[in-house]
């Protein structure tokens, strides 16, 4: 098979940059190694910033996002029992985020691709990636399906296969410099079958840890919990877990989450990773394949359609016009966000999460940042800038 851009991973990445290539006129082919199912299924992220909403919709695959996605106008700050409203549109001069699940947009994005008929295929095993590295070789994806071997030849190579995937450790370790941090928490997180008692997310700091409040629709609750990174779930009976949330979230007026049927259940661990350059050669590195912040911002997804979007610019001005110059850019242009997502996604998880040791002075600490946060406008208004994000 020939294509002009070969795309390893169906996840957000992967599947907005087909998107983007295709309006563009340009052709990809898509392999990913799991099924459509799984990768429908799979239960992730719910914030999108502005700019993400903008893109599905002038890219043409928002319209269901604008129907059922819930716009917010600011989020909650919660600590020593009461909640503090940062309002984003007043903040930012208008700018707001969506909820709505990773696994819509992924089905959205899938559901584009299928109806142009280009191709998407899922299930691929051992996937292998060659001549890359320099200009002169032919660049080719190879992988197995249905016990055959298959062979893609193309320009370009977009690894868009997260944090576990095959593009990023095929580079040559002299090329790329990895910067990670580990953090000593995880979240554990639940879906539930209960209407959200409130419009806005909730970010708790309490002394047994951090909580958030989200949602998926009006009448599934999205929730989180501060626990260890390897924390065993067979210890969190669904009581159990409705106690810590009602304690760590709940407030002296009384508010608190509605219970109801646990359905999801997962624990993720978390951590910060940024490689440098995001590219070797003709493979270009876009998402979760570069990067990785801890969620508590909400820049993940957000990030890996930054970077799409600026590939897909920078592939168009390529093949209309031979132009290099942003291709050559595209590092440095996404590295400058990711890297102040990183601080954000750093300072708000240090700010809301308890360190394992429980060091009182850390907690004084956090809840003075609280409320300075809450009443300072300098500081409302930069965490409300972050968290609506930079336009593309
Ligand atoms: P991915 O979504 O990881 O997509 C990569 C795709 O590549 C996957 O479909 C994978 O199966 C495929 N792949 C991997 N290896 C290969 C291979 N060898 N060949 C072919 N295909 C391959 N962000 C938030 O903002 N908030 C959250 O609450 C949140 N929760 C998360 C929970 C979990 C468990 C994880 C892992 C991430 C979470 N994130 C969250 C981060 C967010 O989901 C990611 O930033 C986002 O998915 C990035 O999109 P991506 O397309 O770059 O990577
Ligand atoms: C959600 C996830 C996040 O990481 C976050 O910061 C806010 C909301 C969510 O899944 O809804």
């Amino acid at each position: 098979m020939r294509t002009q851009v070969g795309i390893v991973g169906a996840g957000p990445a992967g599947l907005m940059l087909g998107h983007l290539l295709h309006l563009e006129g340009i052709d990809s082919i898509i392999i990913e190694d799991r099924s459509r199912e799984y990768v429908i299924d799979r239960v992730r992220a719910g914030v999108l910033e502005q700019s993400t909403v903008d893109l599905m919709v002038e890219s043409g695959v928002g319209e269901r996002l604008r129907r059922e996605g819930m716009r917010h106008r600011g989020i909650y700050l919660c600590f020593q029992g009461r909640r503090h409203r940062i309002d984003f549109e007043e903040l930012t001069g208008g700018r707001t985020i969506t909820v709505y699940g990773q696994n819509e947009v992924v089905k959205d994005l899938i559901a584009a691709r299928c109806a142009t008929g280009s191709p998407l295929y899922f299930g691929v095993n051992n996937v292998r990636l060659q001549g890359f590295e320099d200009h002169k070789s032919h660049k080719t994806i190879v992988y197995a399906t249905g016990g055959e071997e298959c062979e893609i030849t193309c320009d370009f190579i977009a690894g868009c296969d997260g944090s576990r995937g095959v593009c990023r450790p095929s580079i040559p370790a002299d090329q790329i410099q990895v910067y990670e941090r580990e953090y000593p928490f995880g979240w554990l997180g639940i879906l539930a079958n209960a209407a959200p008692s409130s419009e806005e997310l909730v970010y708790a700091l309490h002394e047994r840890g951090f909580a958030l409040f989200s949602m998926r629709s009006p009448l599934v609750t999205r929730l989180y919990l501060q626990c260890a990174p390897d924390e065993d779930l067979e210890l969190w009976r669904d009581d159990r877990i409705w106690e810590e949330l009602i304690e760590r979230l709940g407030t002296a007026e009384g508010w608190h989450p509605n219970r109801g049927d646990i359905f999801q259940k997962g624990v993720t661990g978390m951590r910060s990773m940024v490689t440098e350059p995001m590219r070797c050669g003709a493979m270009f590195l876009a998402g979760d394949a570069a990067h990785i912040v801890p969620p508590t911002g909400a820049k993940g997804l957000n990030l890996a359609m930054a970077d799409v979007c600026i590939l897909s610019r920078a592939l168009s001005a390529w093949y209309r016009s031979g132009r290099r110059d942003l291709l050559d850019g595209y590092s440095d242009q996404c590295l400058r966000r990711v890297w102040r997502a990183q601080r954000f996604s750093w300072w708000m998880t240090s700010m809301l999460h308890r360190s394992p040791d429980g060091n009182a002075f850390d907690f004084r600490r956090q809840l003075a940042e609280l409320e300075y946060v809450i009443s300072s406008r300098p500081a409302m208004t930069s965490l409300a800038e972050n968290y609506t994000g930079l336009p593309i």
